[in-house]
C-alpha cells in the first residue's frame, strides 16, 4: 500500500519533470450551430489516447482562449495523458460568458452554452472521444459557465471543476453582470436553487455531472456567499448533504468538504484566499479520473493506465448518416452526422440542416 502510493508519487514526479511539450492551439470553424459566435480553439496532442477524454477549459472575464491555454497546465498535461482540450473564446467585448440569458441556461436553446455544447459534440464525433470522459472546467466567468453547462447539458458532461464561480442561474435576468449575485446578496433555499437547475433541462432524469467547486473566503469579486449558495444548490440536485470536512486539504487553510460519499460533489473552501484561487490541475485531473485514483477516494485502487497512439490528422469522414423516420427531435437537437446513433425527424418548425460531416442539427 505504502510502496504503491510511493511509486505512484514518484511516477507523477517523473512525469511532471518531463512535461515540457504542450499541444498546439488551433482554431476550428464550422463545428455546428453557434448562435452567439463563440470561438472554438482546440488542442489535440501529438499522441492521443484511444477513445480520448476531452476537457473544455473556460477563461475568466477579459480572458481569451489563448490566455487560458497559456495560463494553465492542461496543454502540457494533454501531451502526457493523451486527452484533448477545447478552449472556447467568449464572443463579447468584455470577454465574459453569457451566464444570464434564458437561452444559455436552457438545454439546446441557444446562447453561448449551445456553441460550447456543439464544440463538444463535434469533437466527440471527430476524435472518437469516450462519452464517459467529457469534462469541463473554468475560472471565474468560466467557473460560472461550468455551473451553467452542468445545469443545461447534464447529458453531455460527466464531471466539472469550477474555480470561483456562482451557482447555476445566479445571473439569470441580468444583462451581462449581476451585482446582486456577484456581491453574494442573492440568497435562495436549496430547493429553489435546485428547481432552477432542474428547469435547465426539463424532464431530464439521467446522471448529472460530478462537480468539484473551489472558492476563497475573502473573494470580493464573486463573494464567498456564492459558494455557500452553490453548495445548497448542488447538494439539493444530487440529494446529498455534507458528511465530512477534511481540514488543510489539499493545502494549509483549505477545507475539503465531502458531500454524500464524495463521488458526486466535493467543495473546497480556501480560508484567506481571494478571487484568484490558483488552478490545481492535478486535483482536477484526479477528479475527472484521468489521473490518480479518485474511486475509491482512499487511494486503495489502481492507477488508470492510458495507451497513447499517434494521431492521424488527415481523417476522412464517412458520409453523414441520414436520420431514419422515427420519433420527433427537438429544435437544436442533433439529427445526423458521422457516428450519430439516433433516429427521428425534426419537430414541426425545424428542419435537419447539415453543419459539418460530424453534426447535423434541427434548426
Ligand atoms: C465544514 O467546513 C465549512 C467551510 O469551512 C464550514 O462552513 C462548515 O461549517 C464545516 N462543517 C462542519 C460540520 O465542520
Ligand atoms: C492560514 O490562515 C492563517 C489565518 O488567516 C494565516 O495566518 C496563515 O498565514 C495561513 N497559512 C497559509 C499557509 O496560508
Amino acid at each position: 500500500m505504502f510502496s504503491s502510493t510511493l511509486s505512484r508519487g514518484l511516477l507523477a514526479a517523473a512525469l511532471a519533470a518531463t512535461s515540457t511539450v504542450a499541444c498546439t492551439l488551433q482554431q476550428v470553424t464550422g463545428f455546428g450551430s453557434n448562435p452567439t459566435n463563440v470561438g472554438m480553439y482546440i488542442c489535440v496532442p501529438a499522441k492521443l489516447a484511444a477513445n480520448p477524454a476531452v476537457i473544455v477549459a473556460m477563461h475568466y472575464c477579459s480572458g481569451t482562449a489563448q490566455a487560458y491555454y497559456s495560463g494553465t497546465q492542461y496543454s502540457n498535461l494533454a501531451e502526457q495523458y493523451g486527452f484533448i482540450v477545447i478552449y472556447p473564446n467568449a464572443p463579447t467585448s468584455g470577454g465574459c460568458w453569457d451566464v444570464h440569458s434564458t437561452e444559455t441556461l436552457t438545454h439546446n436553446a441557444g446562447g453561448d452554452s449551445l456553441g460550447v455544447a456543439n464544440m463538444v459534440r463535434y469533437t466527440i464525433s471527430k476524435y472518437n472521444v469516450d462519452t464517459k470522459k467529457v469534462f469541463m472546467t473554468g475560472t471565474s466567468s468560466g467557473a460560472m459557465m461550468t455551473n451553467v453547462l452542468a445545469g443545461a447539458y447534464p447529458d453531455l458532461f460527466v464531471a466539472g471543476a469550477a474555480f470561483s464561480g456562482v451557482p447555476y442561474g445566479c445571473f439569470a435576468g441580468a444583462s451581462e453582470w449581476n451585482s446582486q449575485c456577484a456581491n453574494g446578496q442573492l440568497i435562495k433555499t436549496a430547493q429553489a436553487w435546485g428547481d432552477q437547475v432542474r428547469a435547465g433541462y426539463p424532464g431530464y432524469t439521467g446522471t448529472r455531472p460530478r462537480l468539484q467547486l473551489w472558492h476563497g473566503t475573502t473573494d470580493t469579486t464573486l463573494y464567498y456567499q456564492n459558494f455557500v449558495e452553490a453548495n445548497k444548490q448542488w447538494s439539493n440536485v444530487f440529494g446529498i448533504s455534507l458528511t465530512k470536512n477534511n481540514t488543510n486539504t489539499p493545502l494549509p487553510n483549505y477545507t475539503q468538504m465531502i458531500y454524500g460519499d464524495g463521488k458526486q460533489y466535493v467543495a473546497y473552501s480556501a480560508v484567506g484566499v481571494g478571487h484568484t484561487v490558483p488552478v490545481r490541475e492535478s486535483d482536477v485531473l484526479d477528479w475527472f479520473g484521468i489521473t490518480g485514483n479518485q474511486f475509491p477516494s482512499d487511494g486503495s485502487g489502481s492507477t488508470p493506465t492510458t495507451t497513447l497512439q499517434t494521431v492521424t490528422t488527415t481523417s476522412t469522414p464517412s458520409t453523414p448518416t441520414v436520420p431514419s423516420p422515427g420519433g420527433s427531435i427537438a429544435k437544436y437537437g442533433q439529427c445526423g452526422g458521422t457516428g450519430w446513433q439516433g433516429s427521428g425527424t425534426c419537430e414541426a418548425g425545424s428542419t435537419c440542416k447539415y453543419s459539418n460531416d460530424w453534426y447535423s442539427q434541427c434548426l
